[in-house]
């Protein structure tokens, strides 16, 4: 195995820096170009069954420390980013397909439709704050259909995208593995809000959206550190606020056995090298041969 490999449940990865579903990832030269930066994978803007236009704007609000955005999912449809996926998937890029959908059947069909053009593996978004998808992710017996629904319908692996937005996201991530995923990824934006103080109106089209960036990176390590600690199986992808190697550290720590990098993009794709280029120094420095001495070790040291 070598030095960054990442093993994710059968999805063997080159390195586990992943790009975040919703930044990046729109069209299949994008989704090449990432991976050409470094990426050990790249996840898709979440997408539906058919085109989405998404909310009114503004959809974005900088703060502090972060982000606060309510999108609304804006996609294509599974018609035409199959197209895009597939020019990637083609070229060697490991793809993850994002699929949200209004109903079972709609989850279902977009996930046979990314398998159809070659990616990896689905990551089932029933984590938005902002879209009725979110409400499935708060709920165990409909985060248990939909996994279950989509296992039963795919070969690829599934991996389910969790929300902090609960009381106890533990027992969310064990009734996903339960229903059969392969993977869990944590955490989406943390529900949020801003208003304009000179008018006293809220800020985004849609009032409240997502937090993510430095700001909810404390939140994304708890909960990591909270899955892993309930004794799921499956591996866990971390994300959430993560800058800079350091950060990406954590959450290998906590029990992370890859991690994915959405808001500090904002910043350019260099980041994608200096994680990697951190973690290897770290590696080296520390007399450690494959990640897997590194992930959840902070469970061992309580
Ligand atoms: C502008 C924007 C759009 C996003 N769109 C999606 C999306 O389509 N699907 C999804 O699962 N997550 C989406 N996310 C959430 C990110 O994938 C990630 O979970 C979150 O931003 C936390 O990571 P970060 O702090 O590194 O950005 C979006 C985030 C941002 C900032």
């Amino acid at each position: 195995m070598s030095f960054l490999e990442t093993i994710l449940g059968s999805i063997k990865l080159e390195n586990p820096v992943i790009i975040a579903s919703g930044v990046l990832a729109t069209t299949g030269e994008g989704m090449k170009l990432l991976y050409e930066k470094g990426a050990g994978a790249v996840v898709t803007k979440t997408t539906t069954l058919n085109s989405k236009p998404g909310n009114p704007n503004p959809t974005i609000v900088s703060t502090p420390s972060g982000l606060l955005n309510s999108m609304g999912l804006p996609n294509p449809g599974i018609e035409e980013m199959s197209r895009e996926v597939a020019v990637a998937c083609r070229e060697g890029v490991p793809v993850i397909g994002s699929v949200a959908g209004f109903s079972v059947n709609e989850f279902v069909e977009v996930a046979k439709r990314f398998e159809e053009a070659g990616v990896i593996g689905v990551e089932l978004n029933i984590s938005c704050p902002h879209e009725k998808v979110g409400l499935i992710g708060q709920d165990c017996k409909l985060t248990y259909q939909v996994v279950k629904a989509v296992k039963n319908s795919v070969k690829i692996p599934v991996i389910v995208k969790l929300t902090p937005n609960v009381t106890d996201i533990a027992e969310i991530a064990l009734e996903a593995e339960k229903a059969g995923a392969d993977a869990l990824t944590a955490i989406n934006t943390v529900k949020g809000m801003a208003i304009d103080v000179n008018t006293g109106y809220p800020i985004l089209g849609a009032k409240i959206g997502g937090l993510s960036g430095p700001a909810i990176k404390p939140i994304a390590v708890r909960c990591i550190y909270e899955i892993y600690e309930s004794g799921v199986k499956v591996p866990i992808i971390g994300v959430g606020g993560i800058s800079n190697w350091r950060d990406a550290l954590e959450f290998l720590m906590a029990g992370s056995s890859a991690i994915q990098i959405g808001t500090a993009f904002m910043k350019g794709y260099q980041i994608i090298e200096k994680i990697k280029k951190g973690l290897t120094g770290y590696m080296k420095k520390n007399k450690l041969q494959t990640l897997t001495q590194i992930i959840g070790i902070a469970h061992k040291r309580c």
